[in-house]
């Protein structure tokens, strides 16, 4: 797995891995710290008991997360507001329980395929695979123990100004019906100058579907705040993917131009959000893939959101082709997060970088199929700014 970091990375201290295999119950009651910015205490322990993780990760200037190797789950993420308060921007539980129980996928890596494959299965040289169809006919995010449910391996590390954790993992051969041992490398630096970078890297031995993503539900304007839809969302995109009853893409690759999804300019998520519209009912929402595809593997602004109640900006940037936008319209009401806060319909938005959803069965679509002696290699940063600034 060495060789799979292009880039040099100090790896100060090895954390836990021993713990995790073994599943021996020792007590991490207490927070210990790492490495310079990072504390590490025990989250949970699993049904099975192997111990979950939570490492505390603090930037020099002033913004902290907290992430659990369970899922490689960001549990909170905290961001100054226009006068400089911290406060947490993302869903989720207090508890590793409620994560186990079941979570809208809240802050977890998604693997190995993000989003949808269509009747759940796909074919590579003629030779056709099925997958777990968890999502009616169709499969979504990786199946039924997708990278969200995996206790990955964690390590600290340190890079220019800021503090993160490597989580890695090895993903069988076959398993959720996947050909190839896939080895996977997620990186999170958090850094001092509020940004968050997420570097995916991953090898196989055999030609498989790979699209890794991260699955952060975000309100800009703070723990208590019950909706999302006053925060003004852009876009630069001019196409995005329509998609059928089933959430699957139709393949074609149509204009935002005179449609709701058009945030070209800075446009409230709910302006347009409940408009009489066949992808909007499609949905129940905004729940699309908008295509980035500039022709280059740079990166490049995919999305950028104000919350003009607290002044907080986030931006993403990625060299992945497409940003999948979903506007919480499954939550409803029915999570209890964190301190207690319910979770209402549309009280968090998703900006989940990735390749288009079901390409395996897209040929027109980039590809998502990984080759041997190839190396899968993505980057995505989320930007933390305010109108202050
Ligand atoms: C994704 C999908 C949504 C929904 C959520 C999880 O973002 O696009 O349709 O399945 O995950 O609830």
């Amino acid at each position: 797995m060495k060789g799979m970091f292009p880039r040099k990375i100090s790896v100060l201290v090895f954390l836990l891995a021993g713990l995790a295999i073994s599943g021996c119950r020792q007590s991490m009651d207490q927070s210990k710290t790492m490495s310079p910015g990072i504390t590490v205490s025990e989250f949970g322990v699993l049904p099975d008991g192997r111990i979950a993780s939570l490492f505390t990760v603090q930037s020099a200037s002033g913004m902290e997360m907290r992430v659990t190797n369970y899922g490689g789950i960001i549990v909170s993420l905290t961001a100054p507001n226009r006068d400089g308060k911290q406060e947490d921007v993302v869903l989720g539980f207090d508890s590793l329980d409620q994560y186990v129980d079941g979570s809208p996928y809240f802050g977890a890596i998604i693997g190995r395929y993000g989003n949808r494959i269509g009747k759940a299965q796909f074919s590579i040289d003629g030779e056709s695979y099925s997958l777990a169809a968890n999502n009616g006919e169709n499969h979504l995010h990786g199946g039924i123990a997708g990278f969200d449910k995996v206790l990955w391996d964690a390590t600290s590390f340190s890079e220019g100004t800021g503090h993160g954790i490597v989580f890695t993992y090895v993903s069988p051969d076959g398993e959720e019906g996947y050909p190839g041992t896939l080895s996977v490398n997620v990186t999170y630096l958090l850094t001092a100058d509020n940004r968050v970078v997420f570097s995916y890297e991953a090898t196989t031995d055999k030609a498989t579907p790979v699209n890794l993503t991260q699955h952060s539900y975000f309100n800009l304007a703070g723990p208590s705040s019950d909706s999302i839809l006053s925060q003004e969302l852009t876009i630069p995109a001019g196409h995005f993917t329509p998609i059928d009853v089933g959430f699957i893409p139709t393949g074609k690759i149509e204009s935002v131009e005179g449609t709701p999804f058009d945030f070209r300019t800075p446009t409230s998520i709910g302006a347009r959000i409940d408009q009489d519209n066949e992808q909007l009912l499609n949905g129940l929402g905004y729940d699309h893939n908008f295509v980035l595809n500039d022709g280059s593997a740079n990166l490049k602004l995919a999305a950028r959101v104000y919350d003009p109640e607290s002044g907080r900006i986030m931006e993403v940037t990625t060299n992945e082709p497409g940003i999948q936008f979903y506007a919480g319209n499954f939550l409803d009401g029915t999570l209890t997060g964190k301190g207690g806060h319910i979770y209402p319909y549309r009280s968090g938005f998703c900006l989940e970088t990735q390749h288009f959803p079901d390409s395996p069965n897209k040929p027109s679509f980039p590809s998502t199929i990984l080759m041997p002696g190839k190396l899968y290699a993505t980057q995505t940063i989320y930007t933390f700014s305010t109108d202050a600034e």
